[in-house]
């Protein structure tokens, strides 16, 4: 659906208009197009800097170079006329009060220099591998300063996010932060603001093959995949190089052969709730591609009353669609050990399972146990190289959101630090970057692509 705000914000005529009347003015997001490109960050400049015994910094500088990026180090801004495209401030070795005066004396003075569409990382340890509790708190301090620079630079439509290694010192940390601190950097992150993504040991097989399309020869499942971010995931997944199995309901077979024939993939046709369904996939699996790498949990319903006034079946449909068929199709998968080494699995949660909606206790409750089930998994899929994340997005441009009344759906756009909803697409860019060898490190997070939405922010 359009927004008309944000076009007539960013029209020369009625924009002025626009702050006068005191509206919120969004700004057009940079959205990248196409595959993932070996040198996706080339022409953008960032200045990197860390405090003393910042471990990631060297590491953070060789993976913004080796995707193209011109990187100084000085902590001065590029010469006048050159455009400054991102920062990346490694807090590794702050441990005491006094060492946060450094994240001040970073940013205070690069913001202004900061282009339109920037992208701000911080790179930081986990607050339990700190034993010191001075230290912990410094560590768990990032948080806050993250989110509250997020909120300042949404306005110009710049997102600001917070890597946080979960791994001690010695290991392969190059490797796990590659691919992270690319895709944060990157103008696929359009959407993808004020979160915290946590990265582990790297799996075995996380190195990505050199040049594009990152997935090829990859397999990947991806239901409720008719329309909407379904659809969106299909055709990105599939501009990586992917074959793209596209599973919905019989009743939308029309836009699901749509789908699967416009992203070269092949249709399945099933309710993922019907009790065969598990079993019909697996041989389906089995029979036509031996195995899958990429499995994309997305149908989804709501079933929206409040409890007072929600009957029992309502209940049951929401949770069967958006969560028992999510497990059962997972053992299912596994029992089969149809999904293979560097297996990726996401499952669409939802802001609802993070912070709660009025009149969603059933569609809440299935997003918040989603959770719970990526967070339970990954350890457990470790050893088979398998990650589990979830994505949470906040409020989609999708036929759901277009449904909205006009005052909610109004309300749902701007309460957010780009003052907008996101695209399809945007959750498409996330989910793709999840699937990708290039996330081996990447398993049982939950990450918001909300545009820092306020509600449960
Ligand atoms: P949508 O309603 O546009 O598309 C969902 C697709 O799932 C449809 O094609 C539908 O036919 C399919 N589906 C529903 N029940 C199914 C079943 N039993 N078996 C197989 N397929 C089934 O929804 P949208 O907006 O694209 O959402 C996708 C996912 O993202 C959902 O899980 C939703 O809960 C989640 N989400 C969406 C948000 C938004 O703002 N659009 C916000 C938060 C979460």
């Amino acid at each position: 659906m359009a927004d008309t705000l944000l076009r007539l914000a960013n029209d020369r005529r009625t924009a002025r208009l626009v702050r006068l009347l005191g509206l919120p003015t969004p700004v057009l997001l940079e959205r990248a197009s196409g595959g993932w490109q070996a040198q996706e960050l080339a022409g953008r400049t960032f200045v990197c800097a860390g405090g003393p015994h910042a471990r990631l910094l060297a590491d953070a500088g060789a993976a913004l170079r080796a995707a193209g990026a011109r990187v100084t180090e000085s902590g001065q801004p590029p010469d006048a006329g050159q455009p400054l495209h991102g920062l990346v401030f490694d807090a590794s070795g702050l441990r005491d009060v006094a060492d946060l005066r450094q994240l001040h004396d970073f940013f205070q003075p690069l913001l202004r220099p900061l282009a339109r569409n920037a992208r701000v990382v911080l790179l930081g340890e986990a607050p339990e591998l700190r034993a010191d509790p001075v230290a912990a708190a410094v560590a768990r301090s990032l948080e806050g300063f993250l989110r509250s620079l997020a909120k300042e630079l949404g306005r110009r439509g710049s997102v600001a996010n917070l890597i946080q290694v979960a791994t001690p010192p010695g290991a392969d940390l190059l490797l796990a932060l590659s691919g992270p601190l690319q895709f944060l950097c990157s103008a696929r992150c359009t959407y993808v603001d004020g979160q915290l993504m946590r990265i582990g040991h790297p799996l075995a097989d996380t190195r990505s093959p050199a040049g594009s399309r990152r997935l090829a020869g990859h397999v990947a499942l991806v239901t409720g995949a008719a329309r909407g971010i379904g659809a969106a995931t299909a055709a990105r997944l599939a501009e990586e190089g992917a074959r793209v199995l596209c599973l919905d309901i019989p009743a939308d077979r029309d836009a699901l052969y749509e789908t699967a024939a416009r992203v070269g993939g092949v249709p399945f046709a099933a309710d993922v709730a019907e009790a065969a369904t598990p079993q019909r996939l697996v041989e389906f699996v089995r029979a036509k591609f031996g195995g899958l790498d990429i499995v994309v949990h997305n149908a989804g319903i709501t079933r929206d009353k409040t409890l007072a006034n929600m009957p029992g079946h309502w209940w049951d449909q929401v949770l069967a669609i958006n969560l028992r068929a999510i497990l059962l199709i997972d053992a299912a998968l596994l029992d089969a050990q149809l999904l293979r080494r560097g297996g990726r699995i996401v499952c669409l949660s939802s802001m609802g399972g993070i912070a709660g909606n009025y009149g969603q206790t059933s569609y809440a409750t299935s997003k918040a146990a989603l959770i719970g089930y990526v967070a339970a998994q990954a350890p457990r899929l470790a050893p088979l190289g398998i990650t589990a994340n979830a994505v949470a997005p906040g409020f989609i441009e999708t036929r759901m959101t277009a449904a909205m009344p006009f005052l909610p759906r109004e309300a749902g756009r701007r309460m957010s630090s780009l003052a907008q909803g996101g695209q399809p697409r945007d959750v498409a860019e996330l989910i793709t970057f999840l699937a990708s060898p290039a996330a081996g490190a990447v398993s049982g997070n939950t990450i918001r692509v909300c545009g820092q939405g306020w509600l449960g922010a």
